[in-house]
């Protein structure tokens, strides 16, 4: 069945995500067919708004997407809103009663997906008094889809993870990670399992590093108050980042199945080296972007956002290694780095294969600098999409020497950053029932276990933070962490 047939209760109706992501990702999947005209939104929040609110701002937020606006009228008219108090029973019990009469009159079989896009703090009331309250006793499917952060660190996942499975069974919950969604973080399974020349190479015998970039030019704007908690490490290391290493070093599944792929997700996680708080220095380096220029702009340093403490050691950058003990890749090295206020916003993978083991053009050649480059495949996940793969080929003319040739293969995104099809294809795959594309608790659980110590380390440190200049890549420290192992980051470009 590709039409499901869903009510979706959104909590958060008349927050930033829900505008910039979730309704134009809705409406793309109804004007593209995928929808029917059996589904109801139910949109949620604690404002006194109405239908009419809610659907001018679902309409509002559509326009702004630039999205064709043809079936506007016909779409908002599955919206429908209730104010809400996440903390009063009788918020559930209308909740329950207006889901009832809304499924009679499109014909929805009961199939509820309750989305959670406000502040985390209440996810776990809302979940439980869901089932107390019989909303998930409903005679369709009932899934929950939960949005980062997924607790702050591992004793705080877990809480949040033992109240929502007092309401819902693991198969029931479908924890978000955007970067999942993503069209080419998707196609690094393609890339890999898909093409006899790689997977043979695809070991510690051919591949001498790899790099993960994503780099934002953007600050913290106006989530000071989060960030300040939160830092780049917690916000996208432990999972945007994490994952991109998950799906580049997992074995190949037997199958492309959920539990199949998840299983070996998780069996490579447990491969990650564990990094105690002593070695963090040794693994990982940090920053905090000062004033600088971007783009002809002046802009502030952190310590002078809005929400941000004068003082803050808050992370806007973090660069680090991470090593997989298995067969497969003990000795190579992932490098993994991400920042805001950087020179680009830019998500790549650089796969850097091992020189071979005898050169003979550097040999002939008497400036050892114009001898061979390494071969590289790098996999642009955004703004473009696509892979560049670079060999050597003969230099016109000279005799003896090589120069890097690129391979290209590459299309343009819809809109680039961050676009809605991410969303749109997780909230698609949620509704038919496939929860391959979202994180597992146990991935979630290993993945705190391996990053708390090394928040541990930095919020116990007396150092004062790197610092570095709004614009570049980072402060000098990554540069240096590679440098160590003989390695250098390779410019985006
Ligand atoms: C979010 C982080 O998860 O990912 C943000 O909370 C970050 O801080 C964003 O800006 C980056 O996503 P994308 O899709 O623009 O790379």
């Amino acid at each position: 069945n590709h039409n499901p047939k869903t009510s979706i209760v959104l909590f958060g109706a008349t927050g930033d995500l829900a505008k910039r992501k979730l309704y134009p990702s809705i409406y793309n999947l109804y004007i593209t067919g995928k929808l029917s005209e059996q589904f109801v939104v139910i949109g949620i929040a604690r404002r006194p708004w109405d239908d009419q609110t809610l659907r001018d701002n679902v309409r509002k937020a559509i326009e702004e997407a630039h999205l064709p606006t043809d079936n506007i009228e016909q779409f908002c008219n599955h919206f429908f809103y209730l104010p809400f108090d996440v903390t009063d029973t009788k918020s559930y019990q209308r909740l329950n009663q207006r889901l009832q009469e809304l499924e009679t009159e499109f014909h929805i079989p009961g199939n509820r997906i309750y989305y959670m896009a406000m502040a985390p703090e209440f996810f776990g009331t809302i979940a439980i008094q869901l089932k107390n309250e019989g909303v998930t006793q409903s005679d369709g499917w009932n899934r929950l889809v939960i949005e980062k952060p997924f607790g702050h660190d591992l004793p705080s996942a877990q809480k949040l993870n033992n109240e929502i499975r007092e309401a819902f069974t693991e198969d029931q919950i479908y924890r978000i990670d955007h970067y999942l969604g993503k069209e080419m973080v998707q196609n690094i399974e393609v890339i890999r399992f898909a093409n006899a020349i790689f997977e043979p190479l695809w070991n510690n015998r051919h591949i001498s590093n790899i790099q993960i970039t994503s780099s934002e030019v953007l600050g913290v704007e106006d989530r000071g108050g989060y960030y300040e908690t939160s830092g780049a490490l917690r916000d996208m290391v432990q999972n945007h980042l994490l994952q991109m290493v998950l799906l580049l070093s997992m074995d190949p599944p037997i199958r492309l199945a959920t539990d199949e792929v998840r299983s070996e997700k998780i069996k490579v996680l447990r491969a990650v080296r564990s990094i105690s708080s002593e070695e963090a220095d040794d693994y990982f380096i940090r920053g905090q972007y000062d004033a600088g220029t971007i783009q002809d702009h002046q802009v502030p340093g952190y310590r002078s956002e809005k929400n941000v403490n004068p003082e803050s050691k808050t992370e806007t950058f973090v660069s680090g290694k991470l090593m997989i003990d298995n067969h497969r890749w003990a000795g190579v090295p992932f490098y993994v780095r991400t920042g805001k206020r950087m020179a680009q916003k830019s998500t790549k993978i650089v796969v850097q294969f091992k020189d071979l083991p005898l050169n003979v053009y550097t040999q002939k050649n008497e400036k050892q600098d114009s001898s061979i480059h390494p071969n590289l495949l790098v996999i642009h996940i955004q703004p473009d999409e696509g892979i560049t793969l670079i060999l050597n080929g003969k230099k016109i003319g000279l005799l003896g020497e090589t120069i890097p040739v690129k391979l290209d293969y590459s299309h343009t995104s819809v809109d680039g950053v961050n676009t809605p099809e991410a969303y749109e294809r997780l909230i698609y795959d949620c509704m038919l029932g496939d929860a391959t594309n979202f994180a597992h608790w146990d991935e979630v659980n290993l993945s705190w276990a391996l990053i708390d110590p090394i928040s541990e380390a930095w919020s116990d440190s007396n150092k004062d933070i790197a610092k570095y200049e709004a614009g570049t890549m980072g402060p000098i420290e990554s540069e240096r962490l590679l440098e160590k192992d003989g390695f250098k980051w390779w410019p985006l470009e």
